[in-house]
């Protein structure tokens, strides 16, 4: 038996054995309390708590079947229902279904003294059951409407399985691709990526967090985990506090702003400190600074490695700094629920320490409305009619198209023509139906992804030959498993090249399986696994008509594919319409938008690589070998954050500063530009804003991403773009974390790429 049939197992039996603890006890706790504030509900509920129940509300345990960590030794199903049933359980994890949730939250609101039920939280990153793109994917989407509709999709997918809660956004600032986790969040640039941590927020929240449709968001990792030294997992952040101010923290700020119900920390030390005992992030910035209002979960057994990181001796050390620093819940450590009563009781943690956390969690759950109806999320119906339905894989495929890439298009190869082709398509991952979803979807189905085979099939005109070329793996391949990446076996690759000489063009479908980035896949190289190098060199040569079609989790570096292969098509792992997606994208029924969120380096050593760099004091006296460079490389990137094509071209032109040259630091500035579509398709360009701060009393980036725009533009069509430049972008954070706008000289750049040359100059006066 395998390890997940043998938890199926259980959880069902559970399920049973819970079922026939019936009883009459009503949800106790809401008694006295119907018409009152939260806030007076809340101050009630707590005011009848013991320290043990109090401690309990802290403590969150993982479900019975889905692992998403390492599980601890206490970590026992018998365990977890004594203490559930002695009200020590305030949440849990990795429960799903509304039979299943239901079945746990009748204990907790009929079997406890005081009968606070359950907030369940859940993994939903990119979708629930019906997947988006990851949200690397979606991120180059550039479209904050569509990827608020896609978190909608998967809040109202997850909330109809009973779940409350879901453990994203993630958004965590990354600049290195071999970090596995990319995959899960916005790219690498933090005006970017605040946008699009206030759209998913909103996406799952909602306008009513009580709504049977809405689910509470969570912020992570706080703060700087996509830091990790040498894009190693779990590894040591080693950042300066300009950094800190100006890159890691303004998408938690974002968030915060958007008014994010729950914040989870992170595994990563920051000065020494590993976060979750960071008084300074979580108490003083953000709870303190910031005002945020909701509670901070720590990461899954966080609070237990503050000891392994050496900065605690022992549990009661670790439950005392986290609870002191601002974590509110312990996940599935252990920690608090056996040694935070005893700390209260023997004066070392402050009750005011529990009754803050205990009052931000329990805020929540009221909102939720889990006091009012404590089963609103577990209707077995509306389970069935919302999960998987006809307007969700509309908005899924929508989301997908829109995260397409196009990276190169030589001699107009694409989009490709509808009829009397002969079309050979190539690849391991081309009729894959489970790599195209990424990682994080424990809540989704294996194997139910549109392959891009399948995509291509409705395109019946054209003669289809497949060719697999090679197998990716060795053995089985699972979210919880290392891969076994195939390196030896080569032997399908030569009837992958007869069928590319047969053919008129050639369709490859290459990159990383869905499970080769997330969370504890870092990689050392950035290049295609296995020998799929060798097959798309095999197939070129017999024929020179290829379009390479990429699935990846993170930016890879390509440079030969680059230079030999015409058409490149950057489509990641796009969820569960992907081959429909790419198939639309390869025959034009719809012209790609995308921009890249993250940099693509030449070669893993320029790593970490990413656009809003500083210009050092040699950026380029190249007469010599004393500047900033790479003597075996260049030192640009091979893609640049924001760079994307389409089967159409855009000119800018009249780049124009409204109102002269020189402003008041207080002013808010005006800029146009005119944006044509130069081509004969119609098509939507990413209009994006850098300015250049040119002296700082912080140095500033060399660009900085300040505006942009989806516009679509009809073939031949022009149209007058408007963006405005205020304090709040005009100004940056000082090594104290105050927000500042300083007098000086600023250019502005306006283009469709990080590296666009049309500029203007102005200059703020105090
Ligand atoms: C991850 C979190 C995740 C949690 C619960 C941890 O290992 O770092 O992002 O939410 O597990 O599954």
């Amino acid at each position: 038996m395998n390890y997940k049939t043998k938890q199926v197992i259980t959880v069902c039996g559970i399920v049973l054995f819970l079922f026939g603890c019936s009883s009459d006890q009503k949800n106790k706790s809401m008694i006295d309390t119907k018409n009152a504030t939260v806030n007076e509900k809340v101050t009630s509920l707590l005011s009848k708590m013991t320290i043990e129940e109090k401690v309990g509300q802290m403590n969150q345990y993982n479900g019975f079947w889905d692992v998403t960590g390492p599980v601890p030794e206490e970590g026992n199903a018998k365990t977890k229902y004594e203490h559930l049933r002695k009200g020590w359980v305030g949440s849990m994890l990795n429960v799903r279904g509304t039979e299943n949730v239901r079945a746990v939250q009748k204990i907790a609101v009929e079997e406890t003294r005081l009968g606070i039920p359950l907030i369940i939280g859940f993994d939903v990153i990119h979708g629930y059951k019906t997947l988006s793109p990851i949200p690397l994917a979606e991120s180059a989407s550039w479209d904050l409407e569509a990827i608020e509709c896609s978190a909608r999709v998967a809040g109202t997918e997850a909330a109809a399985s009973g779940i409350n809660w879901t453990f994203a956004p993630m958004v965590d600032i990354s600049r290195d691709a071999r970090w596995g986790r990319v995959m899960e969040g916005a790219g690498e640039d933090p005006y970017l990526g605040s946008k699009i941590a206030k759209a998913r927020v909103k996406g799952f929240q909602g306008d009513d967090l009580s709504k049977n449709n809405t689910i509470a968001a969570c912020a992570k990792h706080f703060a700087a985990y996509g830091f990790s030294e040498s894009g190693k997992e779990y590894n040591s952040v080693d950042i300066g506090t300009s950094t800190l101010y100006n890159t890691v923290l303004p998408p938690f700020k974002a968030a915060v702003d958007g008014g994010v119900r729950t914040i989870m920390n992170s595994f990563n030390e920051l000065n020494g400190v590993p976060v979750t005992a960071s008084k300074f992030l979580q108490r003083d910035i953000l709870k303190d600074k910031w005002n945020f209002d909701g509670f901070v979960i720590s990461d899954w057994a966080s609070i237990n490695e503050i000891i392994i990181w050496g900065h605690a001796k022992d549990k009661k050390e670790a439950a005392k700094l986290a609870s002191i620093a601002g974590s509110d819940m312990d996940m599935e450590g252990y920690v608090y629920i056996r040694e935070l009563a005893n700390l209260v009781k023997e004066g070392v943690v402050k009750e005011s320490i529990l009754d803050d956390a205990v009052r931000r969690i329990l805020t929540v759950k009221f909102e939720l409305g889990l006091f009012d109806d404590p089963y609103r999320y577990c209707d077995p119906e509306n389970e069935k009619k919302s999960i998987g339905n006809k307007e969700h894989m509309d908005a899924v495929l929508d989301v997908a198209k829109k995260s397409i890439v196009l990276l190169k298009n030589e001699n107009n190869l694409l989009p490709l023509k509808k009829k009397g082709q002969k079309i050979a398509l190539i690849g391991p991952l081309a009729d894959d139906n489970n790599s195209p979803l990424g990682s994080w979807r424990l809540g989704s189905d294996d194997n139910t992804a549109v392959s891009v085979l399948e995509g291509m099939k409705n395109y019946k005109e054209n003669t289809l030959v497949f060719e697999k070329g090679l197998d990716l793996f060795t053995g089985d391949v699972a979210f919880t498993q290392q891969v076994n990446v195939n390196t030896t076996d080569d032997s399908k690759i030569s009837k992958a090249v007869a069928a590319a000489k047969s053919a008129d063009v050639v369709v490859m479908v290459l990159g990383e399986h869905g499970f080769q980035s997330g969370e504890g896949r870092s990689r050392t190289k950035l290049d295609l696994p296995g020998l799929q190098q060798e097959l798309l060199e095999a197939v070129y040569k017999a024929n020179k008509n290829v379009v390479l079609v990429l699935n990846n989790g993170r930016p890879l570096a390509i440079e030969w594919a680059d230079e030999n292969i015409p058409a490149i098509v950057e489509a990641w792992q796009l969820g569960t319409q992907s081959g429909n997606a790419i198939a639309e994208v390869l025959y034009g029924d719809y012209n790609p938008s995308g921009k890249l969120p993250m940099s693509f380096p030449r070669n893993v050593g320029q790593v970490p690589i990413y656009y809003n760099y500083k210009n050092t004091g040699r950026p380029n006296t190249e007469q010599h070998v004393f500047w900033s460079h790479y003597i075996d490389s260049e030192k640009t990137p091979l893609y640049p954050f924001g760079y994307g094509l389409s089967y159409t071209t855009f000119e800018y032109s009249n780049l124009t500063i409204k109102g002269g040259e020189t402003f008041s630091v207080n002013d808010t500035i005006t800029v146009t530009v005119d944006l044509k579509n130069t081509g004969d398709v119609d098509g939507k360009e990413v209009a994006q804003l850098y300015i250049r701060d040119l002296v700082g009393s912080v140095t500033r980036p060399v660009r900085e991403l300040k505006g942009f725009e989806l516009v679509p533009l009809k073939a031949g069509e022009s149209k007058t773009l408007e963006f405005t430049l205020s304090k709040n972008e005009l100004g940056f954070y000082d090594n104290d974390g105050n927000f500042m706008v300083e007098a000086g000289d600023f250019k502005v750049f306006v283009g469709g790429s990080s590296t666009t040359k049309l500029e203007k100059s102005f200059e703020l006066k105090n």
